[in-house]
């Protein structure tokens, strides 16, 4: 039995350092890429706060094809370029949006998402693909939140 759940009373960078380190645990020594996507989306969905979608879009054929995920079923094929994700896949970089109703193309799989947080995950230059976190709190990401999961996407990039 895993139980990961971290104090509720732990500042974003520790939480995030616990969170990673839980991942690299789960994650170790395991070569599928699938199962390892889908227990670090389970972890991330116990670990942080008010989501209420957390999980992968993977690169396939060129474009974002849903992957493992906690929460409402979603959007399956995501092109680069579109959407939050798409923006983060076409670009390499990290899209944190306080507001998603203000992104121009925001794709809305759960009405109930008010702000989002998309993390490219890189390997060989490749976006290989997105780890993408909804919440209904509009703003509830901030650069800690960013840098947490930039760094759980650099772990994983040899593990999925
Ligand atoms: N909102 C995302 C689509 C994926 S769902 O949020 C799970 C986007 O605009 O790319």
């Amino acid at each position: 039995m895993y139980d990961f759940r971290p104090d509720a009373a732990l500042g974003k960078p520790e939480l995030y350092r616990q969170l990673t380190d839980a991942a690299a645990a789960l994650t170790e020594g395991e070569r599928d890429g699938i199962a390892n996507m889908a227990n670090v989306a389970a972890l991330v969905w116990e670990y942080l706060p008010d989501l209420n979608w957390a999980g992968f879009y993977r690169t396939v054929g060129g474009e974002l094809v849903l992957g493992p995920f906690a929460g409402r079923p979603a959007c399956i094929r995501i092109p680069f370029g579109q959407g939050v994700c798409g923006a983060a896949a076409a670009s390499a970089t990290t899209q944190l949006v306080p507001d998603v109703h203000a992104f121009p193309g925001h794709i809305a799989c759960d009405a109930a998402s008010r702000s989002e947080l998309v993390v490219p995950v890189v390997r060989d230059d490749a976006v290989i693909a997105v780890i993408d976190l909804d919440s209904p709190s509009p703003a509830r990401f901030d650069a800690e939140d960013a840098a947490g999961v930039e760094a759980l996407a650099a772990m994983l990039a040899s593990r999925i």
